[in-house]
């Protein structure tokens, strides 16, 4: 992929180098200041390293929910997956940091597997197909720790009895103009993909359905997904909802140069159900930001910036905050090469596979507890 290449960041696809700082501009959220930090530190104490390594980067209303719960008012936590295949380690980058919000601020959290979505939109899956996933990558999610006392899973096609009456009202009052507008979408787009949106909205305002509490609901999410929340934020209102509010997420990059991983690369990306040799492999075919050659490398040193096994370093793999920095000093001052990190990369991605695959076999007998219509 040539990084020249114009950015192009929409719910369905991710293309050219992402300019973070633009999206914030064009998409019109707000940069997670250290203002913003500092006040959810006070609520959570220490900042999950997805804040403080700045993976989280971009929100809308955070501050303002942050207002609400400080006087009292909850808020429940809302996000989802498109099961279009299996799970892997980037996908559970926000899910981990979704866990955390709901252990500090003891919320429930609602997940919307949208088997639905995937089949009206992608050109080759069937129904049987994207179901069958959903149930599959909710055993990622179970395996992550989430409890069913407070953790809901809607799978869209099972449980569309629940949903459609709120999909009704929320797409009566968006226009065909605005979804063209905000999604792209062209006279050859098929009419499930343009209806599609009113489901995504649902979940924001499930938690008042169920429960009569008229509680905002926050969502963890890659930027991507920004475009549903601002349609969905314009008509809540009109519903008498709670805006959702969001924290945003960068993409966590795949193996390969440049991107996010994405299971259409299958080299790039490590699946959560890969072998040890599997991992090993990829991780050894990585791309880095080494020189060409160990002599080079020891004289000139690395680039930690364009190096992936050095992002999941940061986002996942390496929690200690000094030990991050040491290994990027000892990388730019050729003290180390690209070899070093990948052993350690390896060691770290397989113990931490082998553990979740054993939570996600027991996690098989568990799903139904989730059910969100239990
Ligand atoms: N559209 C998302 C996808 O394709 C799935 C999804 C539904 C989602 N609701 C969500 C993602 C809420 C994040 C937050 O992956």
């Amino acid at each position: 992929m040539s990084n020249d290449e114009e950015m192009v960041v929409t719910p369905w696809e991710v293309r050219g180098e992402v300019d973070y700082d633009k999206l914030i501009r064009q998409f019109g959220t707000q940069p997670i200041t250290d203002q913003l930090l500092k006040r959810l530190k006070k609520q959570v104490g220490k900042l999950h390293l997805q804040l403080r390594r700045r993976l989280f980067f971009s929100h809308r209303d955070l501050d303002t929910v942050l207002d609400l719960y400080e006087k009292g008012k909850r808020f429940v936590l809302y996000t989802g997956r498109g099961p279009s295949g299996p799970v892997h380690v980037g996908h559970l980058v926000p899910w981990i940091f979704t866990k955390y919000l709901q252990d500090k601020f003891k919320t429930n959290l609602y997940f919307q597997m949208t088997d639905d979505e995937k089949f009206v939109i992608e050109q080759d899956l069937r129904i049987e197909e994207t179901t069958k996933y959903a149930y599959d990558n909710a055993l990622d999610l179970i395996a992550l720790g989430f409890q069913p006392r407070n953790t809901y899973i809607i799978f869209d096609i099972k449980d569309i009895a629940l949903l459609y009456d709120i999909a009704l009202e929320v797409a009566k009052r968006i226009t065909f103009s605005t979804a063209k507008a905000v999604f792209g979408f062209q006279d050859s787009t098929n009419i499930g993909w343009i209806f599609w949106p009113a489901i995504q909205a649902v979940p924001c305002f499930i938690h008042a359905k169920l429960t009569g509490e008229n509680v905002p609901s926050l969502i963890p999410a890659a930027i991507d997904q920004d475009p549903y929340w601002r349609i969905t934020r314009d008509i809540a209102p009109k519903l008498g909802y709670q805006k959702p509010a969001q924290v945003h997420c960068r993409f966590v990059p795949g193996l390969g140069k440049g991107g996010k991983m994405s299971a259409s690369e299958p080299e790039t990306c490590i699946f959560t159900v890969d072998s040890p040799s599997t991992v090993k492999k990829k991780i050894w075919n990585a791309f880095t930001g080494g020189k060409p050659t160990v002599e080079e490398q020891r004289r000139l040193g690395g680039e930690p910036e364009l190096c992936t096994i050095y992002q999941y370093f940061l986002y996942l793999f390496e929690q200690n905050d000094e030990k991050l920095a040491d290994l990027v000093r000892q990388c730019k001052a050729g003290e180390t090469v690209c070899g070093d990190c990948k052993a350690i990369l390896t060691e770290r991605v397989t113990k931490f596979l082998l553990e979740h695959q054993k939570k996600r076999e027991k996690a098989k007998d568990k799903v139904e507890e989730f059910y969100i219509m239990r």
